[in-house]
This record gives structure tokens, C-alpha cells and sequence, in this order.
């Protein structure tokens, strides 16, 4: 808190610069005015920027414009400067044709405004789905030292005495609604009913994951992530967040310093321990290549599958986010993998110390929440990654799988039962949502759904729509869940257990492009694979078929920034980011200054 005039802060190119008078006055004059005076500017104090991601646009993190003010007063307490500024709004629930397409946006909007402003540290204001990868993959980028602050989660919902989760309600209310058993304004009084408070999703939805991630990665004050943002710890959280960057500028720790491989390694544990969203492959894919780690997409398999599932949270479980911070949050899941060796405990995390040191000793408050490694909900509950000629990768949760298809179709690995049937083709949510229920499709419970057009070219960024509930019909004769198949994403707070993120997508002209209703498709669990049981000759004619005609089409873009993400974005198997993005390494340290 003493040492002034550090040497290495990169404000002071702009503040204090003896070579450059001309231009640094011009920095400081209009820097004065909101009230900082030219000693304070002058004074070799830290500059620390506020990410603010919050605002009215988006409800999910709008209580961060609350916790700034906390923000401010722990980074002035310890001597630093604090200038908050906007980030590009992100709503999972609000933002067309779809919130994944504002991540890479809102990511490129923040490289420019680290590295271009007079910034020595940051304070990223996470929260909503997109927001907390987005904020991340630029702090790595750029790599100035960077600290995360969760909004955290709404309070629980509550409804006729039960618990109503964000999201899961969703999907609930629409098969009560598909059977009969509630009308619309029941359906939107159910809805409303899971979103009592300020904050995000309160299921183990992306928000919650990625924020519980960000924390396990070492990128936010441990036992942060799962507070709920009305509780006053949650102020008490932002002030210490505030007070911690400062010292992080003046220790030189870095992005760098703490998304190393192990912290890679660790989120994937973790990810499985708390049943994470399917989101979160994609996300940390991209925060990865970002900071130039390699981890390839069957690292979740390879270390997550067989990790089971501690946390009960809805959508796989009962539980929502208040009870999460109750009975311990993130550091009693990490106690509990560190326990059994799971976890690389020397990882190094913002508040100096290593990830063992600082959840070792963390104990679990409520054991209906948070369960032992020896009695957990679910065995095995990781992600597969599956292939085959329909695509070279997709995720299955399979922490969602219902007990019944567990047993039938993964748990026995000597049982060479596979799931086979006809497929249903539908191109995109739209044609999904006109023609489901038309008994003329002829589905039954053999059927398998495809869904295709909805990856980050054909439907840009990619939707969450993979998902699909079974026709009215069918669910009044009992059956509430087909397979579902698909090139788009599905929401973390869905329950399904589907096969999605599929790479190559349909619009890339993966192998799903080729697939037409009626083909014979076998999904083999154990052994990874998903085929359409047609020859390799047929599919070459198709393809080639196809391409005469034009490839896969998808509808044209509708604003400038759709052509330029669909003309960049990679596949999600990597991440969905703008390739050649990431050859922008650590931009702060290597490619100089102004
Ligand atoms: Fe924002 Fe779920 S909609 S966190
Ligand atoms: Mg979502």
C-alpha cells in the first residue's frame, strides 16, 4: 500500500510520461474530469478498471452497478484509482437470434479496452451466462492482472411450497402445458415465480457454472462464486475483490500466472462434481486457446467422466442456489476431490495463495446439498465426447440421464444394447416448433430428434435449442424425453440428456448435413459413437449432391456483426472463437506499448 511510483504500471505511459509531455497532457486534462485531481493522476497510483457488465439491458448482472460502489472503496482503500466503464451487454434470456453470438463481441470490446486505456488491473464483473467466459477470455488475452467478481445467484423461487428453478421451470412448465395441466397464465406465473430477486439463474445453469469454474480456476476470492447477490456478504465480497486487485497489480500476478493447465485441469473436476453446463467445454476451450493452453475437447472425458456428482442442484438434482452457498459452495466441492487426489492443489489463485491451501480444509454445511465423495447422487456423472459420421465431436451431461437408460445403455459395458431408431430431421428451432406436434411426422418412442442449423454459423452463436420436448402426444401416452441430437447447444438449466455442441455443425457441412428423415441411426453409448447406418458411398452422393446445390442453407444475416462472426467463428469443439484471434497473446507484456 506504500510502494509508489512502480516502475512497471503501464498507466503511467499515459499519465507520466517525461518523452511524451505533449500526449500526456493530453491524457490527464480530460482524465480530471470527473473530479480526480492531478496528483492523484500523477501519483503512481494504481489504475484499476471496473468491467461493468451491468446495466438495464441486462437484468442477470445488473446488481453489479450496486457493487461497483463496494468495488471503489476497496480499491481506493488500498490506494489505487478506480475507473468503471461499460461492457457490451449480454442476456442469456433477452438478447436475438441468440446471446452466444455477443460472447466473442463483447470479448472483442473488452481487448480493446484494456489494452488501449490507461489500465494496470481489472475487476471483471461476471455473471449471466456469456458474461463471465467473455470477460476471461479478454483479461487472458491481454493478460493485465484480473480479478473476477460473481453477481451470484437470484434468491431460490419458491411455488405452492416447492422449489422453482430458473430455467428448469421452463422446461418443466411446457410438458405441463403440452399435457394439459396448466394454461398460459399459470405457465408465466410458474415462470416468474423462479426469479424472486437480483442475480442470475439460481440452478446449476451456465451462470452458476461458469461462475463456480471461474472460481475453480483461481480467478476469483475463494468461496465467492456461489453467493447470492442480495446477501450483504455478497457487498462485503465486492469490497474485498476491490481491495485484493491492487495489491494484484503490485504483485505483477497475472492471468498468465494462474490459467495454467492444472487450473484447466481442475475446472473439468470440478465441472463434473457440480453437474456444469454443456456450455462450459465451449467456454473454457476458448479461455484456453486464449491464454495459449492446449486442452482438447477428450480431456473432459478423459478426466471428467468418471467424476460423479456431489452437488444437487436442479436441473439434476433439487436444490438451488441459496442452499449451494449454505452448504459450502465451491471450496467444499473442492475439499471433497481433493480428497481423493483429483484436484492439482499447487495451482496458484488471485488471492496469492494455491488452490490447496486455500480449500483443503473446507467442510460441507449440509450434506442434502452438498454430498460426500463416498455418497454421491450420481456415479460417473462427467461428460462423454462422442463421434461418428454425423460429426467428429459432441458432449453428452450424462449426469441427467434418467436411471432406466443409464443402466439399459452405459452402465453395463458387456450389454451390446445401443439405442437404435428412424430419425426426425428439423432445420432450425422454427421448423422444431411447427411441425412437433403434427401427428403426421409419425414419431414414437423409438424416434431419435435431430436438430441442425442451430451451430455458430447456422444459427449465429449458436442456440439453445437442442433440447426439444417430445410431441403433446406422445407425452399424454407417458413418454416425457426422446434422444436428442444436435449442432446447436442446449441451456445448462435443461435437464435433457442430449447429444449436442456436434462439430463440424450442419452450415460447416458436418456430417449432420447429410442426414434425412427416416435414416436409421444408432447411438452406442459405451462405445462413443453416434452413426447414421447408411454406407459411405451414400453419403459421399449425398454430399456431393448437396454441394452441387449449394451446401447446407441457413438464413442470411441480419446485422453486420452475423456476417462477420459467422465469416471467423471456429467450430465449438474449439471453442466458437474468431480464429486467429487467439495468435493475440499476453498483448499487455508483448506487443509494447503506445
Ligand atoms: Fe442470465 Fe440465466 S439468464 S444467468
Ligand atoms: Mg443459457
Amino acid at each position: 500500500m506504500t510502494e509508489q511510483k512502480t516502475p512497471k504500471l503501464r498507466s503511467r505511459a499515459w499519465f507520466d510520461n517525461p518523452d511524451n509531455i505533449d500526449m500526456t497532457s493530453l491524457y490527464l486534462e480530460r482524465y480530471l474530469n470527473f473530479g480526480l485531481s492531478l496528483e492523484e493522476l500523477r501519483s503512481g497510483k494504481p489504475i484499476i478498471g471496473i468491467a461493468q457488465s451491468g446495466s438495464d439491458l441486462s437484468p442477470c448482472n445488473r446488481h453489479h452497478l450496486v457493487l461497483a460502489e463496494r468495488i471503489r472503496e476497496g480499491i481506493r482503500e488500498m490506494g489505487g484509482i478506480a475507473l468503471e466503464f461499460p461492457v457490451h451487454p449480454i442476456q442469456e434470456t433477452g438478447k436475438r437470434p441468440t446471446a452466444g453470438l455477443d460472447r466473442n463481441l463483447s470479448y472483442l470490446g473488452l481487448v480493446e479496452a484494456l489494452y488501449g486505456y490507461p489500465l494496470d488491473g481489472v475487476v471483471l464483473t461476471t455473471g449471466c451466462d456469456k458474461t463471465t467466459p467473455a470477460m476471461l477470455m479478454a483479461a487472458a488475452t491481454v493478460n493485465i492482472p484480473a480479478i473476477a467478481l460473481s453477481v451470484g445467484p437470484m434468491l431460490n423461487g419458491w411455488h405452492k411450497g416447492e422449489r422453482t428453478g430458473s430455467g428448469t421451470i421452463v422446461w418443466k412448465g411446457r410438458q405441463m402445458m403440452a399435457a394439459g395441466e396448466l394454461d398460459a397464465d399459470g405457465f408465466i406465473k410458474l415462470v416468474a415465480s423462479s426469479a424472486p430477486s437480483t442475480g442470475y439463474c439460481n440452478t446449476m445453469g451456465t451462470a452458476t457454472t461458469m461462475n463456480s469454474l471461474a472460481e475453480a480456476l483461481g480467478m476469483m476470492l475463494p468461496g465467492s462464486a456461489a453467493i447470492p447477490a442480495p446477501y450483504r456478504d455478497r457487498q462485503e465480497c465486492a469490497y474485498h475483490t476491490g481491495k485484493r486487485i491492487v495489491d494484484m497489480v503490485r504483485e505483477d500476478l497475472k492471468p498468465s500466472d494462474i490459467l495454467t493447465l492444472d487450473a484447466f485441469h481442475n475446472a473439468i473436476v470440478v465441472n463434473a462434481a457440480i453437474g456444469g453446463s454443456t456450455n462450459a467445454p465451449i467456454h473454457l476451450a476458448a479461455l484456453a486457446r486464449h491464454i495459449g493452453v492446449d486442452l482438447p475437447l477428450k480431456d473432459w472425458e478423459r478426466l471428467g467422466h468418471k467424476i460423479p456428482l456431489l452437488v444437487n442442484l436442479q436441473p439434476a438434482g433439487e436444490y438451488l442456489g441459496e442452499d449451494y452457498y449454505h452448504a459450502g459452495g465451491v471450496p467444499a466441492v473442492v475439499a471433497q476431490l481433493i480428497g481423493q487426489g483429483l484436484i492439482k492443489e499447487s495451482a496458484l489463485t488471485v488471492n496469492g495463495k494455491t488452490m490447496g491451501d486455500n480449500c483443503r480444509d473446507a467442510t460441507i454445511e449440509d450434506d442434502k446439498v452438498i454430498k460426500t465423495f463416498d455418497n454421491p447422487l450420481v456415479e460417473e456423472a462427467g461428460f462423454l465426447v462422442l463421434s461418428g459420421n454425423l460429426f467428429d465431436a459432441a458432449i453428452m451431461k450424462t449426469s441427467v440421464i434418467s436411471k432406466e437408460f443409464r443402466d439399459r445403455y452405459l452402465s453395463n459395458p458387456e450389454d451390446p444394447d445401443a439405442f437404435e431408431g428412424p430419425a426426425i430431421v428439423f432445420d432450425g428451432p422454427e421448423d422444431y416448433h411447427h411441425r412437433i406436434d403434427d401427428p403426421a411426422m409419425g414419431i414414437t418412442a423409438d424416434t431419435l430428434m435431430f436438430m441442425r442449423g442451430a451451430g455458430p454459423i447456422g444459427y449465429p452463436g449458436a442456440a439453445e435449442v437442442v433440447n426439444m420436448r417430445p410431441p403433446a402426444y406422445l407425452i399424454t401416452e407417458g413418454v416425457s424425453a426422446l434422444p436428442c441430437i444436435g449442432d446447436g447447444r442446449q441451456s445448462g438449466t435443461s435437464g435433457s440428456p442430449s447429444i449436442l455442441n456436434a462439430s463440424p455443425e450442419a452450415a460447416a457441412m458436418g456430417g449432420l448435413a447429410l442426414l434425412r428423415t427416416g435414416d436409421r441411426v444408432r447411438m452406442d453409448l459405451k462405445k462413443g459413437k453416434v452413426d447414421v447406418l447408411i454406407s459411405d458411398e451414400e453419403m459421399a452422393a449425398r454430399r456431393a449432391e448437396l454441394e452441387a446445390a449449394g451446401g447446407y442453407k441457413y438464413p442470411a444475416s441480419q446485422t453486420p456483426w452475423q456476417e462477420i462472426q459467422r465469416a471467423l467463428v471456429g467450430q465449438m469443439d474449439t471453442g466458437a472463437i474468431l480464429e486467429g484471434s487467439e495468435k493475440y497473446q499476453r498483448i499487455a507484456q508483448t506487443m509494447g506499448l503506445p
